[in-house]
């Protein structure tokens, strides 16, 4: 840890230690959009619920001194099983917050997907943090608005499409109409007040956009609006997207093609024969639909169906090293990770993003060593005792199998 970030965080290391941190550095409406769930925010404590019902059963006696957090993906060596999710947020917690995440990336070489609804244009994160680079996409209701996105991502070079599957309306989140966190942005008594009660924030983040140009603009989207302005009803979420809309992205996008919100097995084997080169089990951070399953819990299900032809990530409530470990255990090639590195980002940028990194591996190279697994390669679902799961997923299947 340098000494400015050991300053900044001082033990402030698990991800919900820097939470905390964030919340005290943000103003209210915008913590609780990072921070909150749907409806009742039941599935938000589910996703979590779900890693403590996984337990490990470690290997004892096993040399463990040449451990190692390296993987691959795509075929691709990678710091750790892990990749940023896209977060349409990141770039009004922290002055360019998107360009902070991704040199954070490419510095933990892990892969950092960038939101469609970021404030950061991709051409600017290609050429300024590099690394390995994909790009997600919403399906919008004009088809061409999205076909030109996939252009210009071609054109920037980027390695990955992510399409996001699981959101066809905005979903219901109450508090973000009471706080005025809307597209466009709505100025209510509570909100301005909170934003004024932050005046660190407020100078730090929207007064340097103001200083290089005026309000942070949506800049991968066709048209370039302010977040006052909001997105152009062309360019609201689609309620019609199709398979068949996934077999014409796979038509125009070369590189490899990733399709996110996956959570039913025959909905990962559709997407595997349309040429999807993986899915991510996923409930969107449960930020849409309440009532869903844990993705981990989904996971194994997926990992079944179609794990020996395309690769299956999954992401929802990766929150310590452990977690990371044991979805991998449970199938998954890697995880994604959405709200721990904005939480490192808006109390610190760059810094805050790899401080959360960094720790997260350093916890996964703790559990790998008590594990008695020196190899992310060699995490399997023999050391996961988890008999809620489908029986399969466990050890004690393996043995009736014998
Ligand atoms: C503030 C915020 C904004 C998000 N924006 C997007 C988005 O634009 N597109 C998308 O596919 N997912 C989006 N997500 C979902 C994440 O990609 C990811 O699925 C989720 O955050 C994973 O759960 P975790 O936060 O528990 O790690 C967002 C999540 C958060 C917290």
């Amino acid at each position: 840890m340098t000494r400015s970030a050991a300053s900044v965080f001082r033990f402030a290391n698990s991800v919900e230690s820097v939470r905390e941190l964030a919340k005290k550095r943000l103003p209210k409406g915008l913590f609780e959009f990072v921070d909150r769930g749907s409806d009742d925010e039941l599935a938000i404590l589910n996703n979590r619920d779900a890693f403590n019902r996984v337990k490990f059963r470690p290997r004892a006696l096993v040399d463990v001194s040449g451990r190692s957090s390296e993987t691959t993906v795509f075929g691709q060596s990678i710091g750790m099983p892990l990749a940023i999710a896209p977060t349409g947020a990141a770039g009004l917690l922290w002055y360019r917050g998107e360009m902070a995440l991704a040199k954070a990336a490419a510095a933990a070489k892990v892969p950092f997907t960038l939101a469609t609804r970021s404030m950061s244009a991709m051409e600017d994160i290609a050429s300024e943090a590099g690394g390995t680079l994909w790009l997600q996409l919403y399906t919008q209701r004009n088809r061409q608005d999205c076909y030109d996105v996939i252009e210009r991502a071609k054109a920037a070079k980027f390695q990955g499409l992510v399409l996001t599957v699981d959101t066809p309306m905005n979903p219901s989140r109450d508090y973000n109409d009471r706080n005025g966190y809307s597209l466009p942005f709505k100025y209510t008594m509570r909100g301005v007040t909170d934003i004024l009660l932050h005046p660190r924030w407020f100078a730090g983040v929207i007064g340097k956009y103001y200083a290089n140009g005026g309000l942070p603009r949506f800049e991968n989207l066709p048209g370039r609006r302010t977040i006052n302005e909001g997105i152009s009803p062309t360019q609201m979420l689609s309620d019609d997207l199709t398979w068949r809309d996934i077999e014409e992205y796979r038509r125009r996008w070369p590189g490899k093609l990733i399709v996110k919100g996956i959570m039913h097995p025959d909905d990962a084997k559709r997407a595997a024969q349309l040429g999807a080169d993986a899915v991510i089990v996923s409930n969107h951070g449960a930020r849409n639909l309440d009532g869903t399953m844990a993705p981990l819990d989904a996971l194994p299900d997926v990992v079944d169906a179609v794990g020996n032809r395309i690769e299956v990530f999954m992401d929802g409530g990766i929150r310590r090293g452990a977690d990371i470990a044991k979805a991998v255990a449970l199938g998954a090639r890697m995880v994604l990770i959405g709200r721990p590195t904005l939480y490192g980002t808006a109390v610190a940028g760059e810094m805050g993003a790899t401080h959360v990194l960094n720790n997260l591996k350093k916890e996964l190279l703790y559990t790998l060593a008590t594990l008695g697994v020196p190899r992310i390669s060699e995490l399997s679902r023999d050391i996961i005792h988890a008999p809620h799961l489908a029986p399969r997923a466990t050890h004690e299947m393996k043995i009736a199998a014998e």
